[in-house]
């Protein structure tokens, strides 16, 4: 198992931090020492997580904060507040999501489910704590992607897509697009000589609620595809999974890495650095994401840059 370095003093940030790999990444973080921000959509799903975390380890800092990561407002709402209290931001870790499995859900804004939560959601999130992100000694920004990001396809200006050919297509569209987001951060952290690290990770196939999450949408009920089926006889145990988000979270920084397990087809086993999919090795083709994603969301970097 990972060993995480010693955490005292960090403030990170986790998203989807009330289940699946989110939770565990916030529980190892806090045992570590980290200050924990859980970032979360249900207030009871996050309290439950943060008495179970203090209930392990007493001496644990873990706050619940709520945010719809599928509400652009409510992005707005949780960033803000965040800066308000004025507390640099060491670790934001974009782990939070969707999966649909091919019914075309949206959310109140008429966005596509997948595509706001996992993309917009982070987007926004990410460019607007970059003042507190960037008021840290070394900050990092950790974007949890999926093995799905070598099958998406996105069409750039289209607020309505065509439909997926793939069931997950959405899903993987949008993990394409955070995988991009990841990739064009680092560089424009380079380019602008910040202190800060964009890296990415994905946890190969993982036990998870992630087949569920959909269930708000869908009136509490959520339908399960053929991937969630195969989850328990095939995917690895959620303290497995984390290992690649901890590894990007904590260990010496590599700008622009993609962490994930190291065994066949990287669907579990030991963490290691993976090849990025052929779908997000274009520079160019992440910018135009980034591109889009400011147009989308209203934030843009030029706005918070010191
Ligand atoms: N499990 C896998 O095999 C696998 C493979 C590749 C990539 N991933 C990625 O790993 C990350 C974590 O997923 P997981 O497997 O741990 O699934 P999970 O157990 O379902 O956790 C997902 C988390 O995201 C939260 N979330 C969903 N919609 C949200 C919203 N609108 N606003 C804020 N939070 C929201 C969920 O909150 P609730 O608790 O309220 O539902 C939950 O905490 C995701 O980015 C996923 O795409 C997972």
């Amino acid at each position: 198992m990972y060993e995480l370095p010693d955490q005292s003093g960090r403030l990170v940030v986790v998203t989807g931090a009330s289940s699946g790999t989110g939770r565990e990444a916030a529980r190892r973080l806090a045992v570590a020492g980290a200050e924990v921000v859980l970032a979360v959509r249900s207030g009871e799903r996050g309290e439950a997580t943060r008495q179970k975390i203090v209930e392990e380890h007493p001496p644990s800092k873990v706050r619940v904060r709520r945010v719809d990561l599928a509400d652009l407002a409510s992005v707005r709402d949780f960033a803000d507040a965040l800066t308000a209290e004025g507390r640099p931001v060491d670790t934001l870790i974009n782990n939070a999501g969707v999966m649909s499995t091919g019914r075309r859900l949206e959310t109140p804004d008429g966005w596509e489910l997948n595509w706001a939560t996992n993309f917009l959601g982070h987007f926004a999130l990410t460019v607007r704590l970059l003042p507190l992100l960037l008021r840290a000694a070394a900050p990092r920004v950790v974007t949890v992607s999926s093995l799905a990001a070598a099958v998406g396809r996105f069409e750039v200006g289209v607020k309505r897509p065509r439909r997926h050919l793939l069931p997950y297509g959405a899903y993987a569209r949008s993990k394409l697009a955070e995988l991009l987001m990841a990739q064009h951060l680092s560089l424009v952290a380079l380019a602008r000589e910040w202190p800060l690290t964009s890296v990415a990770a994905h946890p190969g196939f993982t036990r998870t609620n992630l087949f569920l999450t959909t269930a708000p949408y869908e009136g509490g009920r959520s339908r399960r595809g053929w991937i969630a089926r195969l989850a328990p006889l095939l995917a690895q145990d959620v303290t497995a999974g984390v290992e690649p988000i901890l590894v990007a979270a904590t260990a010496d920084p590599l700008p622009g890495a993609y962490y994930g397990p190291g065994g066949p087809f990287s669907l579990a086993g030991p963490t290691t650095l993976v090849r990025l999919p052929r779908s997000a090795r274009s520079p160019d083709v992440a910018a135009r994401l980034w591109r889009e994603g400011e147009l989308l969301t209203g934030e843009s970097i030029d706005n918070y840059d010191r």
